[in-house]
């Protein structure tokens, strides 16, 4: 399915380009039939300026990453700096649409924790162009969201991945207001180092922590004078509200049989999921009940499976691993961190390690405002679909980190609050002739959409069902359902 839709895709981009070649020609004879020095006057000045354009964006072309495979389009690497005085400077990956990159929406793609690298997961492990093998180099990512939009990785806050302050103290009480605000200030100078971009479509997305970061976001792009064609946000198993987040694991670990039924009833009558997360974040001394609940809910999951895809195991240190039946590399982020601490990928994106000795996914010394997990999002949401803004929020329904139960009742209660009807019932929506998951979409802009089989990274475990569904997310069109 995908493709012939992007066999159709390279026809019509073809086309465009026969098409745009004769009207150039066209018009450049006309140009040359009046011909009067006002013309050419102005034909001096715009192509200066255009020069100017081309040269700013230019000096972070990447040329070549190593050991990556041939491809057409062009990527760009570097910093914005955020804090002239303070030294902060943000940093980016950005990868050109396959086709038509000038009529492509920009996409910005953060990740969460709060603290990781949206290189690092997003770009090099999910949906980037480019996977690292365990043999050290790169393939092709045949399902990268660059085949649909110009991808945006954004490494934020400063102390992630390739980011940072030399003044350190900027580190030590990091928040969402401060993540929203250099966000927003990343965002426009990138746009003044990529003008050309400036009036095309502009979405969000990300996961995880990303639940905060993205509405964040919007809303202050909605609420400033900065002109950024903000479209549609997308987002992943989110942080949305913490109670329901958190206690809809009880169900979920239950119902997938990871726990116990004496277990299961602890959680429910003894001590709950949000009070055993609130006493561990707070790292208080654990109340010795929810201390007790806690030791078996962990020693009955056991050690091995992987908290964001409960279909696998986490990755060893002894042996690499393929699993699951799309064969997932589950070393794939190991293999990312090797590829991302050598000397010539960090001259080949342009970036630097300023006051850390290696790159790593998460950032292990930045000190984040934990009690901001208990900001609420989810109105956020509710405003952003009332100013017109799309939104979708989807889950990978083998994610025990943001169950989807929790998720889907957010929305769900969402939109009964603000009053809006179901435009589109429940249903399943496919790839191919695969059941690809479930969704329902309010209003005709705010969709819930769940991907079965995905983890908490949908796009690293099922890839092909998250760019059928990001692309869909993007053109605003119902999830396919013919089968
Ligand atoms: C670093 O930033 C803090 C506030 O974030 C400021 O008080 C301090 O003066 C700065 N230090 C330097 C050396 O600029
Ligand atoms: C979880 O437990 C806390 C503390 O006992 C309680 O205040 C809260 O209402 C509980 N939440 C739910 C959803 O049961
Ligand atoms: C955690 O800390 C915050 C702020 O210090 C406090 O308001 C909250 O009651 C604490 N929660 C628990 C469960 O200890």
């Amino acid at each position: 399915m995908t493709n012939s839709w992007n066999f159709n895709n390279q026809e019509e981009e073809k086309e465009r380009r026969r098409r745009r070649r004769r009207t150039t020609m066209i018009r450049f004879g006309l140009f040359l039939s009046i011909g009067t020095s006002i013309f050419i006057v102005l034909a001096y000045f715009l192509s200066r300026h255009l020069v100017v354009r081309v040269l700013i964006s230019e000096a972070d072309k990447v040329i070549h990453l190593p050991d990556q495979p041939e491809v057409d389009f062009q990527q760009f690497a570097g910093y914005i700096t955020v804090d002239e005085i303070n030294q902060r400077n943000l940093f980016y990956y950005f990868v050109e649409s396959e086709v038509d990159p000038v009529s492509k929406p920009v996409v910005l793609w953060l990740n969460g924790g709060p603290g990781c690298s949206s290189i690092g997961q997003g770009a090099f492990t999910e949906h980037g162009p480019f996977q690292p093998t365990r043999k050290g180099g790169l393939v092709k990512n045949q399902y990268s969201w660059n085949r649909a939009a110009n991808m945006l990785y954004l490494d934020s806050p400063a102390s992630v991945g390739f980011s940072y302050s030399t003044n350190k103290s900027f580190y030590d009480l990091l928040n969402d207001e401060l993540t929203a605000r250099d966000n927003l200030v990343f965002l426009r100078g990138w746009f003044t180092k990529f003008p050309q971009y400036k009036d095309n479509d502009f979405f969000i997305t990300g996961e995880d922590y990303a639940g905060h970061f993205a509405p964040q976001l919007a809303h202050l792009i909605l609420q400033g004078k900065t002109k950024i064609n903000l479209k549609g946000i997308a987002i992943g198993n989110p942080h949305l509200e913490f109670n329901t987040d958190t206690n809809s694991k009880t169900d979920f670990l239950w119902a997938h049989g990871l726990i116990s039924d004496k277990t299961y009833g602890m959680l429910l009558k003894l001590c709950n999921y949000s009070q055993i997360s609130r006493e561990y974040r707070n790292l208080t001394t654990e109340s010795n009940i929810c201390r007790k609940v806690a030791i078996q809910v962990a020693k009955e999951i056991g050690a091995v499976v992987d908290y964001s895809y409960i279909r696998d195991d986490i990755c060893s240190q002894t042996k690499q691993q393929l699993q699951g039946e799309q064969k997932r590399d589950a070393c794939v982020e190991r293999e990312t961190h090797t590829y991302l601490n050598r000397k010539d990928v960090h001259k080949a994106l342009h970036a630097v390690l300023v006051g850390i000795n290696k790159w790593s996914s998460c950032s292990g010394f930045l000190t984040y405002d934990v009690q901001n997990l208990d900001i609420p999002t989810i109105s956020l949401l509710g405003s952003l679909v009332r100013s017109g803004v799309r939104v979708m929020v989807y889950s990978g329904d083998q994610d025990s980190v943001v169950p989807f139960m929790g998720t889907r009742s957010l929305v769900n209660r969402l939109a009964e609050e603000i009053g809006f009807k179901t435009s589109q019932p429940y249903r399943t929506w496919f790839v191919g002739k695969r059941v690809a998951g479930w969704n329902q979409v309010y209003g005709d802009i705010l969709t819930f959409a769940t991907v079965r089989g995905a983890g908490g990274a949908a796009p690293a475990t099922q890839p092909e069902s998250s760019l059928v569904l990001f692309k869909a997310f993007l053109e605003g069109k119902p999830l396919p359902n013919n089968h």
